[in-house]
Formats: C-alpha cells, sequence, structure tokens
C-alpha cells in the first residue's frame, strides 16, 4: 500500500477555477500521482470523467492504483502533452471542459534515487520522465563538449558560474567517466563553495533536467494544443514553478489575448484576428495555509484563461 503521495500544489485553486462542478470532461496533462485528478473527480457531477496524462509509466501506474474505485470515470494515457490533441483523439475525446497543467516534476520521480533528479542523494545521472526515451544525464555530461555544456547550464539554469562549471565537468571527465548525482554534486561544489552552492547544485540539475526532458519545447506545443482542445468557455490552468516557464506560459497568454497583426499606427483592426481566451487569474499564489502545510509548494503559481465563445 502505497501512503507517500506528491502533496499536490494550489489544488483547490485549480478546482475552483476550472468550474470543475458544472463541467463533463476534463484533462489532467500531467497526471503524476493523481492529486489534481482525485481533487477533481471528487468535485465532477456522477457522470463527470477526468483524463489524465503523464510521459512516466510509473507514475500512470500509482496513479490508476490510486484513483481505481472511481472506475470508468478515471483514464490513463501515457505520453507527452506536447501531443495533446493527437493522445485524446485516438482515444475518442474531441473536446474537453477544462485543462489543468501542473508543470515540473513529482515527489515519485525526486525521491527515487534511482531515478537520478536530485542532487542530495546518491543515484545514477539519469534524469529521465520517460524511461528509454532519449539520451540520460550521463550522457551529456560525458560527451557534450564544454561549450554545449556551459550553454545548457546558463540557459536552462540560469546560472552565473556555467562556463567555470562546465570546465571543472571537462576536467573531471577526462580523468574518469562521471556516473552519479553525487559525483556530479562534488564536481558543483568544487566550483562554487560557501553559502550559495545549494542554490547552485538546484539549477545545475535543473538546467540538465529541461535539456534531457526537452520540457521548454514541449510546453511551447502543447499550450495552443489544449486551447484547440477546449470546448468553449472551458478552462485552462498552468501551474508553473520558475521563470523559463513562466515567460513562455505568458508570451502565449498575451498572443493570444493580442492576435492583431496590424501596423500600430492603423486607426482600426483590418487583419480580423479576434482573441480566442480571457484571462480569468493573472496569477495565483499558495495561501499561508498551504505554505505551512506544503512548503514546496512555495514557487507555484496559477495562471487561468478561458477559451471564448
Ligand atoms: C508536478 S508533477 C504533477 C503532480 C500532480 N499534479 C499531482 O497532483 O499528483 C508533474 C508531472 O508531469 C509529468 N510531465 C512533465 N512533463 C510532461 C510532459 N511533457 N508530458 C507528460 N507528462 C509530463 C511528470 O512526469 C510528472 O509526473
Amino acid at each position: 500500500m502505497i501512503e507517500q503521495y506528491h502533496k499536490s500544489a494550489l489544488s483547490n485553486e485549480v478546482v475552483e477555477s476550472l468550474n470543475v462542478a458544472s463541467g463533463r470532461i476534463f484533462c489532467d496533462a500531467t497526471l503524476g500521482d493523481g492529486g489534481h485528478t482525485l481533487a477533481m473527480l471528487r468535485h465532477l457531477p456522477v457522470e463527470g470523467t477526468v483524463v489524465g496524462i503523464d510521459r512516466d509509466a510509473q507514475a500512470i501506474e500509482r496513479a490508476q492504483q490510486r484513483l481505481a474505485s472511481f472506475g470508468d470515470r478515471f483514464m490513463a494515457i501515457q505520453g507527452n502533452f506536447s501531443d495533446l490533441e493527437k493522445l485524446l483523439k485516438e482515444n475518442s475525446i474531441f473536446g474537453v471542459d477544462g485543462v489543468v497543467c501542473d508543470l515540473g516534476v513529482s515527489m515519485l520521480q525526486i525521491s527515487d534515487p534511482s531515478r537520478g533528479f536530485m542532487f542530495s542523494a546518491r543515484g545514477p545521472l539519469n534524469m529521465r520522465m520517460q524511461a528509454d526515451d532519449g539520451l540520460t544525464a550521463a550522457d551529456i555530461i560525458n560527451e557534450f563538449s564544454e561549450k554545449e555544456l556551459a550553454d545548457i547550464i546558463w540557459k536552462y539554469g540560469e546560472e552565473r558560474q556555467s562556463r567555470r562549471i562546465a570546465r571543472a565537468i571537462v576536467r573531471e571527465r577526462s580523468k574518469r567517466r562521471i556516473n552519479s548525482t553525487e559525483e556530479l554534486a562534488e564536481i558543483v561544489r568544487s566550483v562554487v563553495g560557501g553559502r550559495f552552492v545549494i542554490k547552485t547544485l538546484a539549477r545545475v540539475f535543473q538546467a540538465i533536467r529541461i535539456y534531457i526532458n526537452d520540457e521548454l519545447a514541449s510546453l511551447e506545443r502543447f499550450l495552443p494544443q489544449a486551447l484547440n482542445m477546449l470546448n468553449p468557455g472551458g478552462r485552462l490552468a498552468i501551474i508553473e514553478y520558475h521563470s523559463l516557464e513562466s515567460r513562455i506560459v505568458k508570451d502565449f497568454i498575451y498572443r493570444e489575448v493580442h492576435p492583431c497583426t496590424c501596423p500600430k499606427d492603423f486607426p482600426m483592426c483590418v487583419c480580423g484576428k479576434e482573441p480566442r481566451i480571457r484571462v480569468v487569474h493573472k496569477l495565483i499564489k499558495p495561501s499561508e495555509q498551504e505554505l505551512t502545510l506544503n512548503p514546496s509548494s512555495r514557487s507555484a503559481r496559477l495562471r487561468v484563461v478561458e477559451k471564448l465563445l
């Protein structure tokens, strides 16, 4: 019996802002441990359903166990949300009343040292959300050029010491292959000592994880598809955790709210492009109470938009 599930961030806010009680079918694009799906199923009318998507087979298995009592009101699909339209249509779902997307990694992934996501636990340098899919962290750490490594750490971790860290990685790997999270963490520590080291370690590991899992490009592909799949009046709720995700989501919302491509000095719009969405909530942060109960929700930020009729 599994007892330790991922603590969902902003769960009540997701249920409320998606108007779950008045919908019929919802999509949880990042099923994880099924926490948001569970909250939605509890609020849905009895005939309401949730379809959950995750690229991680272990997550799908755990969520299926956890949500088994809902029978066919819950359906799980393994896949990447960047293929959202295809995944839903293959399962005969052509429109949904709401979509939630809770970005990042789950407790399941982080707390299992064999997945290699954490700098604080010894494990293989893996970091793939979907096992057997693409390069591992060890592949890039041992095989990418110094410049490529520095660029990844800078672009996806926004780490100022990226060049020095990449140089240290290349120096160390010339002596032996770097295989474990602990070895990589040691190299980072040798470059950035003192009180900043934990933040730097978090940024370096985040950068590699984002690169390995192609997280930002997946998000960019997902957003317009989520909008396409929403029924008119349906809502999209996105929980983001860092500035790189935030930039993509904000740019997408801005483009959809201001689609007009007419030159600025035109007295009126002639391109005819109409907004497809309206902003329902610009930014919801966890309450003080949630932060006390679930400190790991501290960087969660929820944005909600509604598809216009
Ligand atoms: C923060 S967790 C979700 C937790 C979940 N909301 C809950 O309450 O239990 C994020 C999940 O999204 C999944 N994920 C991340 N990127 C994905 C993608 N591109 N396609 C499908 N699933 C993805 C991860 O595997 C992880 O299980």
